[in-house]
């Protein structure tokens, strides 16, 4: 059994945190990313805290001729594809910049891989396909909608990949549909570095912790939540990480493809979210009631028993370690990975 991993888009957020999670695992991580929206910086820092070179190539997931090359040169086991857009805005905006990079990117490289031994792949889906759920918490088989093409994208890769698994029995995939990923690596060394203004909730409350922003908007105050306040599943980008280790050793065991949440269960909202970040910091995080943000629903958050059942994972860290964390990377790095 090969115990090579690929990541696409290793280099970013949750790429970064998966790869420390796989390393310390003994699974031996590979990173394609082509810096797009990730920094180099971060490599150094990966380095730093495994002791290790890290195995990687500057390039593109549409680069057939690299991926297939780094399949076979480092018997590549499983791939993760983390490689994608993200920004629901901007995709409203450049919707074919999100349907070419998420949805072409992710057809290519699975025709890459057709012609290599890899057959296992886990997709970076989103709690985004379950739309503007009918109840909470959301199980896997409530029914998929999209309100935004970044949305169907993540629906249409989801698509892709039952037909091309229908087609071939040798593929097998696991489809991860991550709810809201927050916090950094404990060392205060990797975590979330956006450009230019956050569109997340938690970038921006540390950004406006450490002083960078005036104050956050908080989009809406009437919705049906105890608070009023958006309700999100916040979870740790280490148990995400640690998410994707279960299911990379579940596939490369042999088993079949699978869809699960990873989320916690529980729900939190933005109030709840401005309190947790003030206690860890010490810092204030003022801010001002705004208009509801277009396509926000009001609750979201996982029924997680099925990751639990099937991967035997479960998300182990709390909301005051997602902002004492979160907020440990803010204050050592106040601009990110750009200094
Ligand atoms: N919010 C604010 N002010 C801000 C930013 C966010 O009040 O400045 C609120 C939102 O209205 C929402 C909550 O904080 O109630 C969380 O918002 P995020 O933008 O952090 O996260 P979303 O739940 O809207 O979006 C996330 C991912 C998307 C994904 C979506 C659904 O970022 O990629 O979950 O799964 F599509």
């Amino acid at each position: 059994m090969s115990t090579s991993v690929l990541l696409t888009g290793g280099a970013g957020y949750i790429g970064s945190h998966t790869l420390l999670a796989l390393h310390a695992t003994g699974l031996k991580p590979v990173v394609l990313d082509d810096f797009s929206n990730s920094q180099p910086e971060v490599l150094r820092r990966l380095e730093e805290l495994t002791g290790a070179p890290v195995a990687f190539e500057q390039g593109s997931v549409f680069d057939s001729d690299l991926v297939a090359r780094m399949v076979d040169r480092h018997q590549i086991g499983a791939v993760i594809h983390f490689a994608g857009f993200k920004a629901v805005g901007e995709s409203v905006a450049d919707p074919l910049k999100y349907y070419r990079n998420n949805v072409g990117g992710l057809t290519s490289l699975l025709a890459t891989l057709q012609g290599t031994a890899c057959r296992s792949l886990v997709f970076s889906s989103s709690a985004t396909v379950y739309g503007d759920p009918a109840s909470v918490p959301i199980t896997e088989d409530f029914p998929r909608q999209h309100t935004n093409p970044y949305g169907h994208t993540k629906l249409v890769g989801e698509d892709v990949l039952a037909a091309v698994a229908a087609s071939d029995a040798s593929w097998r995939f696991g489809v991860l549909r991550y709810f809201n990923p927050v916090g950094a690596h404990p060392s205060g060394r990797i975590g979330e570095s956006p450009n230019g203004i956050p569109n997340n909730l938690m970038p921006f409350v540390s950004q406006v912790a450490v002083g960078r922003r005036p104050f956050l908007q908080v989009f809406g105050d009437d919705y049906p939540t105890p608070d009023g306040t958006g309700v999100r599943d916040y979870i740790h980008v280490c148990d995400l990480a640690e998410g994707h280790v279960a299911a990379v050793r579940h596939l490369l065991a042999g088993n079949p493809g699978f869809t699960v949440n990873l989320g916690t269960g529980k729900g939190s909202s933005v109030l709840d979210m401005v309190k947790s970040f003030e206690a860890a910091s010490g810092k204030p995080v003022p801010y001002r009631i705004a208009p509801r943000r277009p396509g926000d629903v009001a609750e979201c958050y996982a029924d997680p028993a099925s990751a639990l059942a099937l991967l035997g994972w479960q998300a182990r860290l709390t909301l005051d370690d997602m902002c004492r964390d979160s907020w440990r990377w803010q204050e050592a790095n106040p601009h990110g990975y750009g200094g």
